[in-house]
C-alpha cells in the first residue's frame, strides 16, 4: 500500500467517524410503537369514513359533534391539501389502496389551484398534498403541477419588503403572518428539481425578514406584521388569531418552530438552528405550558388553566421537535425528542383521540383555528390530523 492510499483510508476512516458520533441515536419506546401503530388503524378507518360523507369536489374542514354537521370548502380554502397529504402519509403507512383512490380524487379537485396568485397557502395545500404524492407516488405531472405552485407563490414576493405577501388588504399595507415560513419548503423544493435558484432566494429572504420583525426578544413571535408596501418599513405588529397583540398565539409559535426547523435543513446556514432552538426553548420553558405538553391556544390565555388547547398546536410542535432533536445538540435533542414522545401519547388518548366511529371522521379533537373571530374553536382540524400523523412517521422512522 503507498502512503497516499493508506491516507486516503485514514481520512476516509476518521470522516465515517464524525459522521457516526454526529447522529444521536434516539432510543424507542415500544408501547409508544405499539400505540402509534394502533394510531394508524384508527386513522386509516376514520378517514375512510370521512370519505363516505364528502361530496363531489368537497375538502373537510371541520365536524361540529352537537348537530353533527361536516363542515367542507372548496379546493381554494388554506387547508385543502391537509386531508389529500394524510390519505397519502396513511397510504403509504398501511398500504390500504382505498386510501390511495380517495387521495387521487381529491388531488385532481386540488390540482388547479397550481395557477392560484390570491394566496401565500399554496405551500399548505400544495406541498402537503401533491409533495407528498410525489414523495409515495411520483408522476411528472405531480413534479410540473409543484413547480407551477411554486412560481405561483413567488409572485406574491416584493423585495422591497423581502417577504411573501400572506393576505391581500388595503393597499397601504402588506401583511406578512409567522404561518408564512410553512409555505417556503415547497420553494427549497422547486430549486432542487428545477436548479433554479431563484425560488431558494426568496425562501431565504423571507425567513430572515421575518427573523428580523415578527420575534420578541424571548424569542416568541407576533402573529402578523404590517409592512409599509412602499417603503418596505414595518408599520404594525399584531395578532389577528391570538388573544392579544403582544401575546403569543400558541400554532404561531409552533409554525415558527416548525419553518426555522425546514430552514436549517434546507441552508445548513446555522443562524436558523439557532432560531429554532430559541422558539423551542421559550416554548418549553413557559411556565404556560402544561405538563402533558397540549398547549392552550394561547400561552397568555385569560383563563388558564381553564383555557382551551390547542391539539393543532402540539402536533405541529410534535413534528417539527422530531426533525429539530436530530440537528440540536443532545442535551436539547434528548429534551425535543421526549417532548415530542409525551404529545403523542397524549394526542394518541382522550380526550383527544377520537372514538372510533365518530368526530366526523376527524381523527383529533379538541383544536383551535380562530378564537377571536369565533371560528373552528374546540373543534377537529384537518392540519391537527395531518401534522400528528407526520410525527408519528418521523417518531416511528426515527433512527433510519
Ligand atoms: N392561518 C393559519 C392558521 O390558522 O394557523
Amino acid at each position: 500500500m503507498t502512503l497516499k492510499s493508506a491516507l486516503s483510508i485514514f481520512i476516509f476512516l476518521v470522516s465515517v467517524n464524525v459522521a457516526l458520533a454526529q447522529k444521536t441515536t434516539f432510543k424507542q419506546d415500544k408501547q409508544l410503537l405499539q400505540i402509534i401503530s394502533n394510531d394508524y388503524k384508527t386513522a386509516a378507518d376514520q378517514y375512510k369514513l370521512m370519505a363516505k360523507e364528502l361530496e363531489p369536489d368537497k375538502f373537510p374542514k371541520t365536524f361540529y359533534p352537537a348537530t353533527g354537521k361536516l363542515e367542507t370548502s372548496s379546493s381554494d380554502w388554506w387547508c385543502s391539501g391537509f386531508y389529500p397529504g394524510t390519505l397519502l402519509y396513511l397510504y403509504h403507512q398501511t398500504g390500504d389502496k382505498a386510501l390511495l383512490t380517495e387521495a387521487d380524487r381529491m388531488l385532481d379537485a386540488l390540482a388547479k389551484e397550481q395557477y392560484n396568485k390570491t394566496t401565500h397557502d399554496l405551500g399548505f395545500m400544495m406541498y402537503c398534498s401533491f409533495g407528498n404524492a410525489q414523495k409515495f407516488e411520483p408522476k411528472p405531472e405531480y413534479k410540473q403541477i409543484l413547480i407551477n405552485s411554486a412560481k405561483s407563490l413567488c409572485t406574491r414576493f416584493d423585495p422591497k419588503v423581502g417577504c411573501i405577501k400572506s393576505w391581500d388588504s388595503k393597499k397601504q399595507e402588506y401583511l406578512v403572518i409567522i404561518d408564512n415560513m410553512m409555505n417556503l419548503e415547497l420553494l427549497f423544493w422547486a430549486t432542487h428539481v428545477t436548479g433554479d435558484s431563484s425560488f431558494y432566494k426568496i425562501a431565504v429572504t423571507h425567513a430572515n425578514t421575518t427573523m428580523k420583525n415578527h420575534f420578541r426578544a424571548d424569542y416568541s413571535s407576533y402573529h402578523v406584521v404590517n409592512y409599509n408596501p412602499q417603503t418596505g418599513e414595518v408599520q404594525q405588529k399584531r395578532t389577528a388569531q391570538g388573544f392579544a397583540d403582544e401575546s403569543a398565539w400558541a400554532r404561531g409559535q409552533a409554525w415558527g418552530l416548525y419553518g426555522y426547523t425546514v430552514m436549517y435543513r434546507e441552508t445548513k446556514d446555522k443562524k436558523y438552528l439557532d432560531q429554532a432552538n430559541h422558539i423551542a426553548g421559550f416554548i418549553l420553558n413557559n411556565p404556560n405550558l402544561p405538563a402533558d405538553k397540549i398547549p392552550y391556544w394561547d400561552y397568555n390565555a385569560p383563563n388558564i388553566p381553564n383555557a382551551l388547547r390547542d391539539a393543532s398546536a402540539a402536533s405541529v410542535m410534535a413534528s417539527a421537535f422530531l426533525e429539530l432533536c436530530h440537528y440540536a445538540g443532545k442535551k436539547e435533542g434528548q429534551q425535543y425528542y421526549s417532548t415530542a414522545e409525551t404529545i403523542i401519547k397524549n394526542l394518541s388518548k382522550q380526550p383527544y383521540m377520537a372514538a372510533a366511529g365518530t368526530n366526523g371522521g376527524f381523527i383529533l379533537q379538541h383544536s383551535v383555528g380562530s378564537l377571536p373571530a369565533k371560528s373552528e374553536v374546540d373543534v377537529p382540524l384537518t392540519y391537527a390530523d395531518y401534522y400528528f400523523i407526520e410525527a408519528l412517521n418521523r417518531y416511528k422512522n426515527i433512527n433510519k
